[in-house]
Formats: structure tokens, sequence, C-alpha cells
């Protein structure tokens, strides 16, 4: 395995995402991470974009959708529990805004697009990607396509919107400055500068670190495969992989069952190997209970940072 502290790594991103299949344990990473960070002394966000919610259960309190909440056992650690179904909540006002801008410049028809939920969703990530207050934020990311679909998103829309703004000036101009809207205009440059930035910190490897979570089964290999093709196309690399679930070697004791666990993981951690040969690779064990709650979150935590 390539030499690597996946301390140093995280200590130095800002952003720190955590994909990979469903329930190969994204949000036991992601909220580990989080816990650790926070703890260390960074003034810490973790944003949950699944709608399975599941970060109020792992931290053992209601974290809310709307309103960025305070974690009371972990200090120096908040919490917000997008759910990317609901445009409303935190982001309506300004998506609102937003919208009405776009209507007023290209009519209706832009907006009753199916897009329209998704530019929702994704604006949800553009605001925290933009985020000034925080020395962290964590993402506990939905299941690897639809968090690319996301990812996606911005990468259409920035050049889109440059368009529409250079089409709507020669409209202008055609109409001989009748139609005045420098306002609307301005506010849609904002708003492309947003989504310009989002899109810089996304692939800029000093500032995001991308982190697959997957066990070493066949269906997640294929599908880390898979995500790492898909993430190359916005020229966003893995950093790293994260191996969860690794039964530990001392509990054999030669139980036959164990063993052959033991041997079928033995044979994908190779295939991992070989397959992924180049990024670095943390392994985590199969604990011996299921792992929510601050003292289990900070047990992994100090799997992962600490040796
Ligand atoms: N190393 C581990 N040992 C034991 N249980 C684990 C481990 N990692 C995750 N789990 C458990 O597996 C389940 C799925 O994990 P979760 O983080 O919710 O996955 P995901 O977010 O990828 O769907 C949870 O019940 C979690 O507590
Ligand atoms: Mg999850």
């Amino acid at each position: 395995m390539p030499e690597f502290s996946l301390r140093e790594l995280t200590e130095k991103r800002k952003f720190l995402f955590f994909g990979g299949k469903g329930g190969v344990g994204k949000t036991t990473m992601a909220a580990s991470t989080a816990v650790w960070l926070a703890e260390k002394g960074y003034n810490t966000l973790i944003v949950a974009t699944d709608p399975t919610v599941s970060l109020s259960v792992i931290y053992e309190q209601k974290i809310s959708e709307t309103q960025i909440t305070k974690i009371n056992m972990v200090k120096n650690l908040c919490g917000l529990n997008i759910n990317p179904r609901t445009a409303a909540g935190y982001f309506q006002a300004r998506l609102e805004g937003m919208v009405a801008n776009f209507i007023t410049l290209f009519g209706n028809e832009v907006i009753s697009t199916p897009c329209a939920e998704e530019m929702a969703a994704f604006d949800q990530f553009v605001t925290f990607l933009n985020d000034k207050d925080y020395d962290h934020v964590v993402f506990d990311t939905a299941p690897t396509g639809h968090s690319l679909r996301e990812l996606s998103m911005p990468f259409d829309w920035s050049g889109y919107m440059a368009n529409q703004i250079k089409n709507k000036r020669e409209l202008s101009a055609v109409m001989d400055g009748a139609v005045n809207d420098e306002n609307i205009l301005e506010s849609l440059r904002v708003e492309k500068e947003r989504y310009d930035n989002s899109v810089k910190a996304l692939s800029d490897q000093s500032i995001s670190a991308f982190q697959l979570v997957l066990l070493p089964e066949k269906l997640p290999i294929e599908e880390t495969a898979r995500a790492i093709v898909d993430l190359a196309q916005f020229n966003i690399n893995v950093q790293t992989l994260i191996v969860n679930e690794v039964i530990p070697a001392d509990v054999l004791k030669g139980n036959w069952f164990l063993e052959r666990r033991r041997a079928t993981q033995d044979a994908y951690l190779m295939e991992i190997e070989t397959r992924f040969k180049g990024i670095p690779r943390k392994e985590v064990p199969l604990l011996e209970t299921d792992a929510f709650g601050v003292n289990n979150l900070r047990k992994v935590a100090s799997i992962l940072y600490e040796r």
C-alpha cells in the first residue's frame, strides 16, 4: 500500500467528500471525520445530502433540514441534513429570487424544464462550496450515481448562464436599450461567479478531497471502478479509498465461517490492490458492533487518523 498520511490529507483540505455504494459506511466515515476534526479544534460543518436521513440517528440528536444545528456532544461541530427532494427550506428564498430573475430574462420555459429540481439540489452544494465560516465542510453524499449527477450540474450551468447573459446583451442591443435589466444581469453574474468558484473548489485537489468508501466485495469494487472513471470526466481525482469492514485476523481463531469470510475478503483486497494501484488506501476493521453514537465515531476516527 502506498505510504501516505490520511490525517495530513484531511487536515489540509477544506472540503471532504465521502462517496460510494449504499451501505458501505459513507455516513460512518463522514461523521467520524467530522468529530475528529471538530475535536482537534477545527470549526467543522457536516452536511448530509443523502435523503436516507441518518445524521440525526448517528449523532443521537435531531439535526434540522432547514437550520444549521449545533451538535451538543461535540464541541466545534454543526450539522445540516439537506433533503434534496424539497427545494423548500434553507435555500428557498435565494432560489426563488434566482428563478424569478431567470423567468424575467428568459421566460417560463427555461424554468419549467425537469432540471429545475436538480438545479435546486446542486445549489445547496454550491452554497457550502463558497463557505467562509468553517475550517472544514464534510459532505455525506448520496450513493454514487446520484451525487455525480448533482456534481455535474454547475459544469453545465456555468456555461449555460454565460451564454444566456451574452444572448441577452445582444437582444438588448437590438432593442436599442428599451429593456433595461442591468440589475438582473448583474445578479446573474454574481450567481455565475458562485458556480465558477464551486467548480474551481471541486476540482482543486488542494482544497477538496474525494474519498470513496468500499467493502472488499465484488459489487462495491465495480461501483468504485465506475465512480473513478465518472469523476475523472470532471477532472476530479479520487484521493483515498477507505476499505471498510475488513474482518480482523485475530478474531478468526480457527472458526471456519470467519476464516472463509476473511479468505474471500483477502481475494478482493488483492483485486483492490491491483485494480486501484496508485490510489492510497486505508483499511477499517469490522467492529464488534454497529457504529452509531459519538463514542463509536471516535473509535472509527482513531482508526482512520491516529494510527
Ligand atoms: N467498520 C464497521 N464495523 C461495523 N459496522 C459498521 C462499520 N462501518 C459501518 N458500519 C455499520 O454499517 C451500516 C451502514 O453504514 P453507513 O455509514 O450508514 O453506510 P452508508 O452511509 O454508506 O449507506 C451502519 O449500521 C453502520 O453502523
Ligand atoms: Mg449514508
